[in-house]
């Protein structure tokens, strides 16, 4: 119960310190704010770090560009891929979240964020008959003078250029994503995530490269209560 109550209490310090504000990306706001009117990253509508406007150039499919990086230079990607490439870029332009995880060196981006297995294991499943042309996204392009990307390499099946999700995960976005060793104290770009940052922002700010276990069995119990729950509801979970 004691235990209980000081991860509540660290909970609701976290949440209301505002230790976190946003990322320092050109699209990002300084500090997360609703946005009822998104198009797209829905999941962010109630505590934001793009602004709904952002979002319009997700909200048709297919994507073609978003903010001058072209995502079809290797064709049009299949609409399961693209909805995994969406999931990602509303991450980090605008989840609230994103900031737990700024890089030390470089405050528009991201340092091991921790994703789900079966996330980046449905990532690649989707992908893996897509092409792509860069290993790593964030250095792999050449950029021309009106900032656009093009491939530097050609194009190959995704299959080829990683091994697995895992690989892919790990890769794609430099050092941004890391798999977790939980399968629960990790975000999978869903509604669950918000369960899981109640675990992810209580951890201890020194890196703490193992989970402990209270809490993780915390976050287990809570999880299967949320499906249930979801089941009960009869909801399609999207
Ligand atoms: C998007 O909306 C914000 C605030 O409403 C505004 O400051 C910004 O200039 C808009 N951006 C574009 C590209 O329209
Ligand atoms: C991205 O879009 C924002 C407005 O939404 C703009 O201010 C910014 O300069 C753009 N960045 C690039 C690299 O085009
Ligand atoms: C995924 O690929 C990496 C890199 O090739 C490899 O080290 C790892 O064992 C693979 N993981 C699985 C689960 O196959």
């Amino acid at each position: 119960m004691l235990r209980f109550a000081v991860t509540l209490f660290a909970v609701i310090t976290s949440s209301t310190c505002q230790k976190y504000g946003c990322l320092e990306g050109d699209t990002h706001k300084l500090k997360p704010s609703p946005e009822p009117n998104m198009h797209e990253c829905t999941l962010y509508s109630k505590s934001s770090c793009c602004y709904a406007n952002f979002t319009e150039q997700l909200a048709h499919s297919p994507v073609i560009k978003v903010n001058n990086s072209y995502w079809n230079r290797c064709g049009q990607l299949s609409k399961s891929c693209e909805d995994f490439t969406k999931k990602i870029e509303c991450f980090y332009r605008c989840s609230p979240h994103a900031a737990r995880w700024i890089h030390p060196h470089y405050p528009a981006a991201i340092q091991s964020v921790p994703l789900c297995q079966s996330f980046c294991d449905d990532w690649y499943e989707a992908c893996k008959d897509d092409s792509i042309c860069i290993h790593n996204w964030l250095t792999d392009w050449e950029w021309d003078e009106s900032g656009e990307n093009h491939c530097k390499n050609k194009c190959i099946p995704y299959s080829e250029m990683y091994a697995n999700g895992t690989d892919m995960c790990q890769n794609m976005w430099g050092e941004s994503f890391k798999v977790s060793e939980s399968s629960c104290l990790c975000l999978q770009m869903n509604e669950k995530d918000m369960m899981a940052m109640k675990y992810l922002l209580s951890e201890s700010s020194e890196e703490s490269s193992s989970i402990s276990s209270s809490e993780e069995h915390a976050c287990q119990k809570k999880l299967l209560k949320f499906e249930k729950l979801k089941g009960e509801e009869g909801e399609q979970t999207r």
